[in-house]
């Protein structure tokens, strides 16, 4: 007998479903409320509401957990490589090596843009956002593939999917160039995802980049573990615009935008520029953690916290180690990673981050080896967006694909003004 969950309202008692997912997580299923009672539920930010069913990715935020089609994020990080988990991701199984091959070769096939495409970087202003020119780029796709708008058949969607991964590195890589007005360096014949992208973003003319394989096992590893994350804020706007059936370019187009804001994947660039601003003015640990808990101050650890984890983000802890790793095998030393450090030794110890369950998320150390590498400040969320790509397009892809597939279109509670005639809004003016 599977459980229900029952609810008296106005003096009724009504009997709702459960739902329960493959690793026991539960919802009462309230889909037949509104029909049966005339009541809606209300869920502001929707931080107890689930949005869909999905196969792709697992978390478990007390416990730290996170999984890739059931692959734990600690193990895809160490063995895998990020077009094998973009596939993954994508298609819900580990390639077998005809498959990989293939991909691979999709992957370079689609890497060049239109050239058409090149002289949208000569509209945008040289210090544009990245941000703003990714998503705009990423839509124009829009322009140039609409025999790829119904992607109904598996090709079609395996060529969009390619596009999308593929050109987004070389998107944000020409952005690049174009802002520091150099001349765009072309993806080579025979460099992997992560090699062309460094190789975009950093060869000239005039003086070769040479790739070291730590730089590009670390550029792999932030794209692994920023590849998906369930139904955060950019990947749940990608299902909401997939949802009325837009084609795929521009429901990633409106993810990246969602990704922008500083509380979801911005967050990467605000955590530098807290760090940097502490090392500036020479700030204590005690006063950076006293501001946070002054509210007055408005200041929030950029970096910390989370709306799922309440234990540490495993992510937060691989990038971690790699940090020191990567500035170990160049040589170098940042001293915001030892700011980082201790701030988080601080906090952990703190009743004020303890009690609110505060740790240290993704975002809290990514810019520490994104700077290591050299990659500008601006374009850390672009670097976040290049990662999330093989998530956005796996939940589209389950949006499109679902049998009861419907617009998502919540409801609301309406707190405005009551009734009244225009004449009497007049007389208000
Ligand atoms: C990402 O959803 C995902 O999965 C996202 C992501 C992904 O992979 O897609 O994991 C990537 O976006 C990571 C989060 C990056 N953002 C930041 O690091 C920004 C700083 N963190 C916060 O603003 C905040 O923690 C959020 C936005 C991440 C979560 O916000 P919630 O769940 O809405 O929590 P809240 O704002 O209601 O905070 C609860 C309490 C409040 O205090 P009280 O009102 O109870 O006294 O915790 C406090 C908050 O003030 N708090 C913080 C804090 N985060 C929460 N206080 C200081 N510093 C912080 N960072």
């Amino acid at each position: 007998m599977s459980e229900t969950a029952k609810i008296i309202l106005d003096g009724k008692e009504y009997e709702l479903p459960v739902v329960v997912g493959s690793e026991n997580e539960k919802a009462v299923d309230i889909s037949k409320l509104r029909a049966q009672s005339g009541y809606i539920t209300y869920d502001d930010g929707y931080g107890n509401t689930g949005s869909c069913k999905s196969d792709v990715t697992f978390i478990d935020g007390e416990k730290g957990i996170l999984r890739y089609r059931g692959i734990d994020i600690a193990e895809v990080a160490e063995k895998s490589h990020f077009l094998e988990t973009a596939y993954l991701i994508i298609w819900g199984k580990l390639p077998n090596e005809q498959e990989k091959e293939q991909f691979d070769e999709l992957i370079r096939r689609h890497e060049l843009l239109h050239e058409n495409m090149k002289h949208h970087f000569q509209g945008f202003p040289p210090q544009a956002a990245p941000m703003a020119v990714l998503s705009a780029m990423i839509n124009s796709m829009s322009c140039f593939h609409s025999h790829l708008y119904d992607i109904d058949e598996p090709e079609k969607f395996m060529e969009a999917t390619a596009k999308l991964l593929a050109k987004v590195r070389t998107i944000a890589a020409f952005s690049y160039k174009h802002s520091i007005g150099e001349p765009i360096v072309y993806p080579a014949r025979n460099l992997n995802y992560s090699e062309n992208f460094l190789h975009m973003m950093f060869d000239a003319p005039n003086h070769p980049y040479e790739l070291d394989p730590e730089v590009v096992r670390a550029m792999d590893l932030l794209f692994i573990l920023h590849a998906d994350h369930e139904q955060n804020c950019s990947t749940s706007t990608v299902r909401m615009v997939g949802s009325s059936e837009a084609n795929l370019f521009t429901s990633v187009a409106a993810g990246v935008s969602a990704l922008w804001g500083r509380l979801h994947g911005g967050a990467n660039q605000a955590v530098l520029g807290m760090l940097q601003g502490i090392h500036d003015r020479g700030d204590s640990i005690d006063t950076v953690i006293a501001k946070v808990k002054d509210k007055d101050s408005k200041f929030r650890l950029m970096g910390f916290g989370h709306r799922v984890y309440k234990n540490f983000d495993p992510r937060a802890k691989i990038i971690k180690e790699a940090c020191d790793k990567v500035l170990k095998k160049l040589g170098r030393k940042d001293p915001l990673l030892d700011i980082a450090k201790e701030l988080e030794q601080a906090a952990l110890k703190d009743s004020y981050f303890v009690e609110r369950k505060l740790y240290p998320n993704v975002d809290f150390y990514s810019g520490i080896i994104m700077r290591a590498i050299g990659i500008p400040l601006n374009m850390f969320t672009v670097i976040f967006a290049i990662g999330r790509m093989p998530g956005w397009i796996a939940n589209w892809k389950e949006v499109h694909e679902s049998p009861q597939a419907r617009i998502y279109r919540p409801r609301q509670i309406y707190t405005g003004p009551t009734q009244q005639s225009y004449d009497e809004a007049r007389k208000k003016a």
